[in-house]
């Protein structure tokens, strides 16, 4: 089995599944066009290939990312690799799952069809729900986070948490999180206006005096839906707040005037992302959890 990849999350998988690993040259052409290489090309005849494609918070480039899956994933097959396994721990296009406005493209599902076409099997860590829209298929695996981060806040000994969903969505997971760690839940309301972006965020204040809370999201982009609940969370008294998510994609928020991550760290005692994208708060890492699902499925 190869694991194939640019970065140091790469070579850690494939130091966990006890594979080899092989590296991917790459570089931006002077017009914005990509360039990649396997670095060695020769080993690729006959295995297993997991290839992992994944970026960094603070210049994450979604359509570098498609471009690189389809590349490489082509390379792959013209060097005859036995079975081919895209790996995004990340996936682009996540939340683009809905024609929310009529005429609106359903990205996510245009290119889920495209790249699976390309490989045996195609996972990706949770992101929006792929099962409610009955995307799931024996070509497609969404790997599950809440257990790798239920594990890591296990550390913090809570007494009695409450576990926050920000928006209705992530419910589910919430209330995963507070089973397996001994707590409680709480959800929170979030509309947006399609047409301006803007996000409104309602819902019961508890009174929670002195608890420790965790608000959790799938991911933060602009960090508007987390601060929204971390204003109302505020207002229940709470002695402690740790904010967690697994997608960490930071970009500046233009109404607060700061990234993202600045901007949910600076209100909150703790703010803790996964390695799903390499962050400054990724401290939670997916990779044994998925170590252990590629063993089994791949
Ligand atoms: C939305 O449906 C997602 O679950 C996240 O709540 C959303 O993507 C977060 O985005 P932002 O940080 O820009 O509010």
């Amino acid at each position: 089995m190869i694991v194939l990849g640019r970065d140091g999350f790469s070579e850690k998988l494939a130091k966990k599944m006890h594979a080899k690993f092989v590296r991917i040259e790459s570089k931006i052409f002077p017009d914005g066009e990509s360039y990649f290489r396997i670095s060695e090309p020769e080993r690729v005849k006959g295995e297993k290939v997991i290839l992992v494609v994944r970026g960094e918070s603070s210049k994450l480039d979604q359509n570098r990312m498609l471009t690189e899956s389809l590349l490489i994933l082509d390379k792959l097959k013209e060097l005859r690799a036995k079975k081919t396994c895209l790996l995004l721990p990340y996936i682009p296009y996540a939340r683009q799952d809905k024609e929310f406005l009529k005429g609106e493209t359903i990205s996510i599902k245009t290119f889920r069809s495209i790249l699976k076409e390309k490989c045996d099997l195609l996972v990706n860590v949770t992101s929006h729900d792929f099962r409610k829209e009955g995307w799931i298929d024996r070509k497609t695996y969404v790997m599950d986070a809440t257990d790798s981060i239920a594990e890591f806040l296990k550390s913090k000994k809570f007494k009695d948490p409450v576990f926050v969903a920000p928006d209705m969505g992530v419910n589910e997971s919430v209330e995963k999180l507070a089973k397996s760690l001994g707590g409680n839940s709480l959800g929170f309301k979030k509309e947006r206006d399609r047409k301006t972006g803007k996000i409104r965020t309602s819902g019961k204040i508890p009174n929670l005096r002195g608890k420790e809370l965790v608000i959790y999201d799938d991911m933060v982009s602009t960090g508007g839906t987390i601060h929204n609940a971390l204003k109302l969370a505020k207002k229940t008294g709470a002695g402690k707040i740790i904010c967690v998510t697994i997608h960490m994609i930071s970009v500046l928020n233009k109404k607060h005037g700061k990234n993202s991550i600045d901007l949910i760290r600076d209100e909150c005692d703790e703010f803790l992302a996964t390695d799903t994208i390499e962050s400054e708060v990724s401290r939670i890492s997916v990779i044994p959890d998925l170590a252990k699902t590629l063993l089994k499925i791949f």
